[in-house]
């Protein structure tokens, strides 16, 4: 499936739209509409239940978005969270140099190479600017991805503070509060969902990749020497979600890094991969940490995060293995994985989009068969529904269209009050994939659309 197609879906059906857009918009940024809020909603609720409702090892955090500088001084973004940013000396457009190399050729990875090794290869394969076509590229320099901002009425350095460019620091810095409060032993996670922002020098590819987008990460603190166990565990898990939210197994591959990919505080990272629309490309990543977070922060702080292991009267700097994903990122999996256009028995055809049950904005659409006769009855289910589900009224056009429109936004469930409502309290309900009708007592409705919407 085009991209463009998932992009004319989306912004027709109110899931997602040009941020901005009535300025002109503003370059890569996006607004989710009603569905699209309710989707991402979802996608954040499944995770949390079962990366931390679940999981007995797992609590929730939340950390600020602003930090002290320090933070990011001890974990080496200041210092290292570049990326080689190259000019074309022709048209002045800038891009990622890696970028261009990967668009040339993808099976080639960039990482760890150095300025000069990427600018010999932009010259020697002749690779041209994307915008003009000129082949006169600048020295590349390392460009820092973290937006800058200041704290407090004063504009200068003193008070120049950083958006995070991931939650997992927040997490790190709080080890030993979270340790002393919960009082829990290794091995233990600890959740995070929240905005994370980078200047990224070439977003891209619609919601894929943007400068403001959303993680879901999991910091899982456990004993050195347990760590690759722990990272096959996790990894499992990550890959069991996914399935379990109904993502092909054919769309999904894995990517190890090679010594030369690594970054240097990784002892073994895999990138799970989803075949977006120009191929596969990074969905989630998992990462084992070793102990270098909590080393960082200890010679920066002067604080000690080792951990007392009660029983062996061990004290020791915890490893830790993090699974990072990207809310956006699995926003665009499903939905690519769920959108399909389907013939009907008599030669008619209908949009629709399939989605896990549990991830549909509304789980049940509520529809007065004529308006005049079964408004009021109708109100009254909707009023009745919506304290246990989330339930949309439609009492506009033909029921015929009202069903498709519900198909086409992903809605599983459809009750349509009749006569036989008034007459016995009993409706018809619609199931979206094989459109096949059942009748239930109203009271009955709640129960079975809540089971048949599980995750
Ligand atoms: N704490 C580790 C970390 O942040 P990362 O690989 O840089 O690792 C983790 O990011 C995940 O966040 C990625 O796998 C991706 O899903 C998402 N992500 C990263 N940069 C993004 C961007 N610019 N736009 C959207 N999602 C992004």
């Amino acid at each position: 499936m085009k991209l463009e197609k998932i992009v004319s879906y989306l912004k027709q059906t109110g899931y997602v739209f040009q941020g901005s857009e009535i300025y002109g918009g503003l370059a890569n940024t996006f607004d989710y509409g009603p569905l699209g809020s309710l989707l991402k909603d979802n996608l954040k609720r499944a995770w949390k239940k079962r990366f931390i409702t679940e999981s007995k090892y797992n609590v929730l955090f939340d950390s600020s978005i602003l930090l002290n500088k320090e933070v990011w001084q001890a974990s080496g973004h200041l210092a290292g969270f570049n990326d080689p940013l190259t000019e074309c000396l022709s048209c002045n457009n800038r891009f990622r140099a890696d970028h261009l190399i990967t668009n040339y050729d993808n099976s080639i990875n960039c990482d760890g190479w150095s300025n000069e090794k990427l600018l010999e290869f932009l010259n020697d394969k002749k690779i041209a600017c994307p915008v003009c076509g000129k082949l006169k590229w600048s020295e590349i320099r390392q460009f820092n991805l973290m937006f800058k901002t200041n704290q407090g009425v004063i504009d200068n350095e003193a008070n120049l503070v950083y958006l995070r460019p991931e939650t997992a620091q927040g997490i790190f810095i709080n080890f030993k509060n979270i340790q002393r409060t919960t009082r829990r032993k290794l091995p233990f996670g600890v959740g995070q969902v929240g905005k994370a922002f980078r200047n990224e020098i070439t977003p891209g590819n619609f919601i894929f990749r943007t400068r403001e987008f959303e993680q879901l990460e999991l910091e899982f603190f456990c004993q050195p020497q347990t760590e690759l166990k722990w990272f096959d565990y996790w990894l499992e898990e990550m890959k069991r979600f996914l399935v379990d939210l109904g993502l092909k197994k054919e769309n999904i591959s894995y990517h190890e890094h090679n010594e030369e990919e690594l970054s240097h505080y990784s002892n073994k990272t895999i990138d799970i991969l989803y075949n977006y629309p120009w191929g596969f490309d990074e969905l989630w990543g998992i990462a084992s940490r070793t102990d270098f977070d909590l080393k960082a922060h200890e010679v920066h702080s002067g604080v000690d995060m080792t951990y007392l292991d009660n029983e062996t009267n061990e004290k020791y700097h915890p490893y830790v293995v993090e699974p990072s994903l990207g809310v956006e990122r699995l926003f665009l999996a499903v939905i690519k994985d769920s959108l399909t256009e389907e013939t009907l028995p008599d030669g008619t055809t209908r949009e629709l989009l399939k989605i896990h049950p549990f991830l549909a904005p509304y789980q049940v659409a509520v529809f007065p068969l004529i308006r005049k006769r079964h408004q009021a009855k109708a109100e009254a289910v909707y009023e009745l529904l919506s304290k246990e589900l989330s339930v949309l009224y439609d009492e506009t056009q033909t029921i015929g269209k009202r069903y498709r429109r519900q198909d086409q936004i992903g809605t599983p469930f459809a009750v349509t009050i009749d006569d036989e409502t008034l007459a016995n309290e009993t409706v018809t309900v619609r199931e979206r994939d094989t459109m096949e009708q059942i009748t239930l007592k109203i009271d009955e409705v709640a129960s079975y659309i809540k089971l048949k919407t599980k995750f």
